[in-house]
């Protein structure tokens, strides 16, 4: 998912052309504004946490896109591709090393395990909005 900062800075076209180019299969985007109560299902596991707020602030102040990547290893790759949740941490090459500096505003979400997509799919896609792989 593309967040606020991402989308604001005109970065869609560069993310998703990194995605494309390292082979993955885009099979569902759409762009939302997310609602508060569509944010804190997003991010339930860190309710209470500090920065929490903040998150959910800064996740329903703009459009996002939202995207199913599809092809081997998806997840894990994926999180690689992104990079460190504290884009300081984050190699260069990777698209928080590349694009962001803090926490708050690191361009970018991504599952971080199978279980979790699966859940996260289902909150912002139906099954007719996902394609058949090419
Ligand atoms: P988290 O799930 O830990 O990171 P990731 O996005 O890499 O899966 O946290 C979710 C988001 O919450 C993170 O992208 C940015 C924000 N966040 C903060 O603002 N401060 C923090 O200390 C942490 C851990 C996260
Ligand atoms: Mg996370």
């Amino acid at each position: 998912m593309i967040k606020p900062d991402g989308v604001k800075r005109k970065l869609i076209g560069e993310i998703i052309s990194r995605f494309e180019k390292r082979g993955f299969n885009i099979v569902a985007m759409k762009m939302v504004h997310i609602d508060r109560t569509t944010a804190e299902r997003l991010y339930e596991e860190h309710k209470g946490k500090s920065f929490f707020e903040e998150l959910i602030n800064y996740i329903t102040s703009g459009p996002v896109v939202c995207m199913i990547v599809e092809g081997e290893e998806a997840v894990t790759v994926v999180r690689k591709m992104i990079g460190n949740t504290d884009p300081k941490e984050a190699p260069p090459g990777t698209i928080r090393g590349d694009y962001a500096l803090t926490k708050a505003e690191n361009v970018i979400h991504a599952s971080d395990s199978e279980e979790k997509a699966k859940r996260e799919m289902s909150i912002f896609f139906v099954e007719n909005e996902i394609v058949a792989i090419m």
